[in-house]
C-alpha cells in the first residue's frame, strides 16, 4: 500500500525537479556555481543559505532538489528490488536509478565544461526520460493498474459492450464494477504510441531551441515576421519554426487520440480522464509557448512551459500504457489469468473488445 504512494511521490518530485531545472536555464544561472559536486568549495548540503543569492540561488537549489530526487529514486529502486514480484517493474526501478545517476553526471559535466550545447540538450532530454520512468513505475504499482479500473457508471453512454455488460451485472449485485481488462484496441494503441513519440520529438526540438539561444529567433506569434512562413531563414529561425510546426503536429495527434477515446471508450474513466487532461494541458502549453515569445522569455512563464511540456508527455504516456494494459503478461493482479477471460469481474466468461469482437486469449481473435 505504501509503495504506490511512495512511487507517486517520487514521480511528483521529478516534476518539481524539471521546473527547478527550467528556472536555472530561464534565469541564465547555469554557471553561477562554477564547481561541481562541491558548491564554492563547500560540501553541497553545508553551503550557507545566506550565500544563496541571485543565480546561485537557482543553481544551488536545483542541485539540492536533484540530490533529493536522486536519493528518493535510490530508495524506490531498492524497495522495488525487495518487494516487487514483477521483474519488469523491478527492472524499471534499476533503469530509473541508472538514468538519474547519468543525469547527475551530465549536469556536472555541463557546468565543468561551460554548458556545451550537446551536453545541455542531452541533460534536458534525459530529465524527461527519468520523469517518464518514475511515472511508469507509479502507474504500474497503482491499484488501478494491478486490480483493474473502476468502470464509470455515470460516464457518457457509448458503444462499449464489455463495459455495458459488466456495469449491468455489477448494478444487479450492488457493487462497483472493476474492469479486469483494458480494451485491446489496436487503433488506439497505435495512435497513442505515435502521439507520445511526436510529443517527445517536439520536446527535443524545444530543448535544442532553448540551448542554442533560438527562443526569440522569431519574435512574433502566431505569425512569423508578420507572415505565415518566415520570409528569411537561418539555422535559429529554422529550429524555432520547426518547434511551431511541431506544436501543430502534436495538437493534431492529441486531438486524434482524445477523439478516438471519446468515440469508442467513453465509459472507460481510466482512458477518458487522461484524454481530457491531455487536451487541457495542450491548450495551456500552446498558450505558455506563445507567452514565452511575446513576453521576451519571462523566466517563470518560460519554466512553466518546460514543466508543462513534461506533463503533456507523461499524460500521453499514461494513456498509451493504459491502452496497452491488456497486452501486459503480468499486470500484478492477484487474478491476472482471469483478466484475459473476464472484462468486468463477475460479468461473464468471454472478453469482448471495444469494437465488439470476442477474444479468447491475448491478441488472438476468436
Ligand atoms: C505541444 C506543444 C509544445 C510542447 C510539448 C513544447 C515543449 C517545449 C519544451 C519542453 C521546451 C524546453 C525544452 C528544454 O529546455 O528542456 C520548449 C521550449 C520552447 N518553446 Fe515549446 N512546446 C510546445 C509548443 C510551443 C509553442 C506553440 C510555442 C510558441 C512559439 C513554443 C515556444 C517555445 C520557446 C520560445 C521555447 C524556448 C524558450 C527558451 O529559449 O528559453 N512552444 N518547448
Amino acid at each position: 500500500m505504501l509503495l504506490p504512494l511512495f512511487a507517486a511521490l517520487v514521480a511528483a518530485s521529478t516534476a518539481v525537479l524539471i521546473f527547478a531545472g527550467g528556472l536555472v536555464t530561464s534565469t541564465g544561472s547555469g554557471l553561477s556555481v562554477p564547481d561541481w559536486p562541491s558548491t564554492y568549495g563547500w560540501f553541497m548540503w553545508a553551503f550557507p543559505v545566506s550565500k544563496m543569492v541571485g543565480g546561485i540561488f537557482y543553481e544551488h537549489a536545483h542541485r539540492l532538489i536533484a540530490s533529493t530526487v536522486g536519493f528518493l529514486i535510490v530508495v524506490l529502486a531498492i524497495w522495488l528490488g525487495r518487494a516487487e514480484p514483477r521483474r519488469w517493474v523491478r527492472r524499471l526501478g534499476y533503469l530509473a536509478l541508472a538514468a538519474v545517476v547519468t543525469q547527475g553526471i551530465l549536469g556536472g559535466i555541463t557546468v565543468l565544461w561551460y554548458l556545451p550545447d550537446a551536453i545541455s540538450i542531452a541533460h534536458a532530454s534525459l530529465a524527461q526520460i527519468v520523469f517518464c520512468l518514475t511515472v511508469t513505475i507509479a502507474l504500474a504499482t497503482s491499484t488501478g493498474w494491478k486490480s483493474g479500473y473502476i468502470a464509470d457508471p455515470q460516464g457518457p453512454r457509448r458503444i462499449d459492450d464489455s463495459v455495458e455488460a459488466g456495469l449491468r451485472s455489477a448494478k444487479r449485485e450492488g457493487r462497483h464494477a472493476r474492469l479486469n481488462t483494458a480494451p485491446n484496441d489496436r487503433t488506439l494503441q497505435r495512435v497513442a504510441i505515435v502521439t507520445t513519440a511526436v510529443i517527445f520529438v517536439q520536446i527535443l526540438i524545444g530543448a535544442t531551441m532553448r540551448h542554442t539561444g533560438a527562443g526569440l529567433a522569431i519574435p512574433d506569434f502566431p505569425l512569423a515576421f508578420g507572415d505565415l512562413i518566415p520570409p528569411h531563414w537561418d539555422s535559429k529561425i529554422a529550429i524555432h519554426f520547426a518547434h511551431r510546426v511541431g506544436a501543430a503536429t502534436v495538437a493534431v495527434f492529441i486531438i486524434a487520440t482524445a477523439g478516438h477515446v471519446f468515440a469508442h471508450h467513453a465509459r472507460r474513466a481510466e482512458l477518458r480522464r487522461p484524454a481530457i487532461l491531455l487536451l487541457v494541458l495542450l491548450a495551456l502549453q500552446i498558450t505558455l509557448g506563445a507567452l514565452t515569445v511575446l513576453s521576451g522569455k519571462q523566466f517563470i512563464i518560460n519554466s512553466l512551459h518546460v514543466v508543462n511540456g513534461a506533463l503533456v508527455l507523461v499524460t500521453s504516456l499514461v494513456l498509451t500504457l493504459r491502452a496497452h494494459r491488456a497486452r501486459f503478461a503480468d499486470t500484478g493482479s492477484a487474478d491476472a489469468g482471469s483478466a484475459q477471460r473476464d472484462p468486468v469481474r463477475g460479468a461473464g466468461s468471454r472478453t469482448r473488445d471495444d469494437q465488439g469482437r470476442s477474444w479468447t486469449r491475448r491478441g488472438a481473435r476468436a
